[in-house]
């Protein structure tokens, strides 16, 4: 006879399984927070500016600058790194926190311990695990005497006091202490390790380019997990409703040579490929504080990441400098646009351009593979001069229709390129005018 648990043998069965998975996952809660588990770095006084040599502090505002810290930490409009900026991501939205040394609501009590922590192993004073949105998986790789410098530059700042906003993503993303677990598969840390197989020029780009500058949190496409996908660097991703180009196997025509990556990221203009546009804007602009060598270094490292043209790009380069006559009534549309309002800056058909330096059929925004954001974004807000880059262009978001701008882009796409016109322009064209996680 069996004992008689006050139940059918069935409701036994069910309890013994409910109590197994009950213990399975208590079990597993406790070996995560094990795993998970970093100390407090305690608090301190928030140090005097004067703790902190001059030189140090200038130091650390070209690399802040370089890095772009400040961007990312600060809201348009409120006062610069006191946080409060929604980045949206796949899992949600994140606000960056304040990072001004604001003792209570910023970074004011973090010693220099704490500070170097989170640049490294991405773990916040308190000991929780901070997500890869904040690109620590890059600083990681920077040197003490970089992150020493970052520290007295953030500490010398006005302290701003703003309360951090909580981010707002969805169960289980929001379980930091599974974070942990996310940096055992996904994140090395430490610091650049040169490569004896490159001279001292290209290890220095790379330390720069992949650490401090982290160009590939915007230029390489990220897995389900939300981190970079290994083995493609550089071939191009969505960044803020934009088209990071792919810098590898770029689609525009004219190569990027190392002169040229050097004068676009000195000078903001780069005569065969343009200007930065969109975000890329604000990289450049933060690059103006480094000296000369650095840029060239980074440019070095880039030119060589630059794989050679697959195929002849002859009829490409003919195509881009001598446009197609227009084919269809939609692309017929799209040139007396093109005549009408772009004309007089970018040159008529054939013609070199006048206002514009650079040939609109060699750039990327129209040989892009995938989407013509770039190419709609640019129309549509134009391109502003402000922070000393050249290339100013006015805006069309209420000078052209939804359907004349697919008339437009089709025309450019199909007279200046050797690829298909785009698919669904009319539907992107329209989501992209009205994209509310750029407006926002
Ligand atoms: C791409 C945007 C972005 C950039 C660039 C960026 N950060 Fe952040 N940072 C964030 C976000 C978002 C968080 C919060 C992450 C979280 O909630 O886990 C953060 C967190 C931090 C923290 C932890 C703050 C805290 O209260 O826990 C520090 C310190 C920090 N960043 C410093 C920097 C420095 C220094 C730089 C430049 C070298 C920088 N960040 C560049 C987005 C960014
Ligand atoms: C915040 C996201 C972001 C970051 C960070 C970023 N880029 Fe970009 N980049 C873009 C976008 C978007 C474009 C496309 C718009 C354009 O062509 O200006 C672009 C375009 C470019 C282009 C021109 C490509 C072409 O064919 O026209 C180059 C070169 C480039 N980036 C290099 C870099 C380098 C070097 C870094 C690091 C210093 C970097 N980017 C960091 C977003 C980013
Ligand atoms: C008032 C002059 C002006 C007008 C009008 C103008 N543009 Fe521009 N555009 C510029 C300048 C300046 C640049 C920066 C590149 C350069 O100098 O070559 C530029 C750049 C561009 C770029 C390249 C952005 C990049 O990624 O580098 C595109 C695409 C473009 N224009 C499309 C157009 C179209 C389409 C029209 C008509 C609807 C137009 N522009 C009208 C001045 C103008």
């Amino acid at each position: 006879m069996r004992p008689d648990f006050g139940g059918s043998e069935k409701t036994v069965l069910a309890r013994q399984h409910i109590l197994g998975a009950i213990g399975v996952v208590a079990v597993a809660i406790v070996a995560l927070l094990a795993v998970a588990w970093r100390p407090a770095f305690p608090p301190i006084a928030p140090p005097p500016p004067t703790a902190f040599p001059r030189e140090l502090v200038a130091r650390g505002e070209v690399l802040a600058s370089a890095a772009n810290c400040d961007d990312c930490h600060t809201k348009p409009g409120d006062p610069a790194g006191a946080g409060g900026k929604p980045l949206f991501t796949r899992v949600g939205f994140f606000y960056s926190p304040n990072l001004t040394p604001d003792a209570e609501t910023g970074i004011g009590a973090w010693s220099e311990g704490a500070f170097f922590r989170a640049l490294r192993e991405g773990v916040s004073r308190d000991g929780r695990h901070l997500f890869p949105v904040f690109p620590y998986t890059h600083y990681s790789r920077l040197e003490d005497a970089d992150i020493r410098a970052l520290y007295a530059y953030f500490m010398t700042r006005p302290a701003v006091r703003a309360p951090n906003r909580p981010n707002e993503l969805s169960f289980p993303t929001d379980v930091r202490p599974l974070l942990a677990l996310w940096k055992i598969l996904f994140f090395r840390p430490g610091p650049y390790r040169p490569d004896p197989a490159h001279d001292a020029l290209w290890n220095r780009g790379a330390y720069l380019t992949e650490g401090l500058a982290a160009c590939t949190n915007c230029h390489t496409d990220r897995n389900g997990f939300g981190a970079e996908q290994v083995g493609h660097p550089y071939a191009g991703a969505m960044a803020d409703g934009w088209f990071a180009e792919a810098l590898d196997i770029n689609p525009a025509p004219a190569r990027w040579t190392e002169a040229e990556l050097f004068a676009y990221l000195r000078r903001g203009d780069s005569p065969p490929h343009g200007v930065p546009v969109g975000p890329m804007r604000r990289v450049v602009r933060g690059l103006a504080k480094l000296p000369d060598d650095d840029l060239r270094a980074m440019a070095a490292y880039l030119a060589s990441l630059n794989a050679p043209f697959a195929a002849p790009v002859e009829p490409a380069l003919a195509r881009a400098t001598t446009p197609a006559p227009p084919k269809t009534d939609q692309q017929r549309q799209g040139q007396e646009i093109y005549l009408q309002h772009c004309a007089s800056c970018h040159g008529a058909p054939g013609s070199p351009p006048t206002v514009a330096r650079s040939p609109l059929g060699l750039n990327a925004a129209l040989w892009n593979r995938y989407r013509p954001y770039n190419l709609l974004l640019t129309i549509l807000d134009g391109i502003d001069a402000q922070g000393g880059l050249p290339g100013a262009m006015p805006a069309f978001r209420d000078k052209l229709s939804d359907h004349e701008l697919a008339a437009l882009a089709t025309y450019l796409r199909t007279a200046y390129t050797t690829l298909p016109p785009w698919d669904q322009i009319e539907e992107l064209v329209r989501s992209t005018r009205n994209d509310p996680l750029r407006l926002r």
